[in-house]
């Protein structure tokens, strides 16, 4: 044992020759994806690259996550609850991936991000899209964060689009209403690009549905579902904000804001007002 060799023999069947088939590379676009890191730091500081990697993969999660609430949405306006439910436990992976991820950039110090914060200029996550896609299909609406995109139409045009069509909520509701639950009229038949507000008479709903859980797993089942996904993105929230913290302190931010004030107070934003309203009803 001792003067074994340490090398595996690749195995005669293994495809070596992609000069005429596709390879590893090619189907995932490899020359386009890493090719996207573009430092700008000059002299060139170490820890951008970091920056960099850290913002574009969350940025291809929140890719797979628009993905993945579109289509729980669309199933659930065709009345397919078990699959809309698959769907959701794929979007919770995902942002756990995404919080945990968060260790990564925290290893990022101060002086270190001091080094490049001047060639970020005023780019923020705050212009991100697809976190305002992701926000809106949970049914968070705020038309003027649409604004931020005038200079890029396709992105707005798209981001407006969601903004008027009804959120995974607004879906969930309409489907309880077809299934006989009485949710208000007005809960259904709104201008969806308008903020939600919280119905007291759909509290009611919820409460029928949590006295009694057997009576109405599915439905009970996919408000404990939507409930995780609201949790696990003020997980995100909040260690976003406590990066940013140990990072800048209480500097503005690139994109502006006062920071972590502005940051803290996305932590008062909620998805699903009655979902979390109900709790205080039960037992
Ligand atoms: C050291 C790293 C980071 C710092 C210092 C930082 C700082 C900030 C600050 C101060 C804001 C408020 C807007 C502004 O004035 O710019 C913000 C917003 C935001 N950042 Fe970061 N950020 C960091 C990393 C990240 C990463 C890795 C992401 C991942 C995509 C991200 C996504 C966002 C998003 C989505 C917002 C908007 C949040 C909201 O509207 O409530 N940030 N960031």
């Amino acid at each position: 044992m001792a003067d074994r060799e340490h090398r595996r023999e690749i195995e005669a069947g293994i495809e070596q020759d992609f000069s005429r088939q596709m390879s590893y590379a090619d189907y995932l676009r490899l020359d386009v994806l890493l090719s996207a890191q573009r430092p700008l730091s000059d002299p060139p500081q170490h820890d951008e690259l970091l920056f960099i990697v850290q913002h574009q993969t969350s940025e291809l999660w929140l890719k797979l996550m628009v993905h993945e609430l579109r289509s729980a949405r669309d199933l659930l306006s065709r009345d397919d609850l078990a699959q809309a439910l698959k769907r959701l436990a794929r979007v919770k992976h995902i942002q756990h991936t995404l919080t945990d991820q968060w260790a990564v950039l925290a290893t990022l110090t101060p002086s270190e991000y001091a080094e490049i914060r001047p060639f970020l200029a005023t780019s923020s996550g705050f212009q991100s899209a697809q976190y305002r896609e992701v926000e809106f299909l949970l049914g968070n609406k705020d038309a003027d964060m649409v604004k931020v995109f005038a200079h890029d139409p396709a992105t707005r045009d798209e981001l407006d689009r969601l903004l008027h069509e009804p959120s995974l909520y607004d879906e969930f509701l309409a489907y309880l209403s077809r299934r006989g639950f009485a949710v208000p009229a007005d809960r259904l038949d709104r201008d969806f690009s308008q903020p939600y507000r919280s119905s007291p008479a759909l509290v009611d709903v919820f409460a029928g549905v949590y006295a009694e859980p057997t009576a109405h797993w599915g439905v009970y089942e996919t408000c404990e579902e939507l409930v995780d996904v609201e949790d696990n993105f003020q997980e995100w929230r909040f260690r976003h904000l406590q990066v940013v913290q140990r990072t800048i302190g209480h500097k503005t931010g690139t994109g502006g804001s006062s920071g972590v004030d502005f940051l803290r107070r996305a932590l008062d934003l909620t998805f699903f007002p009655e979902l979390y309203e109900v709790r205080t009803r039960i037992g």
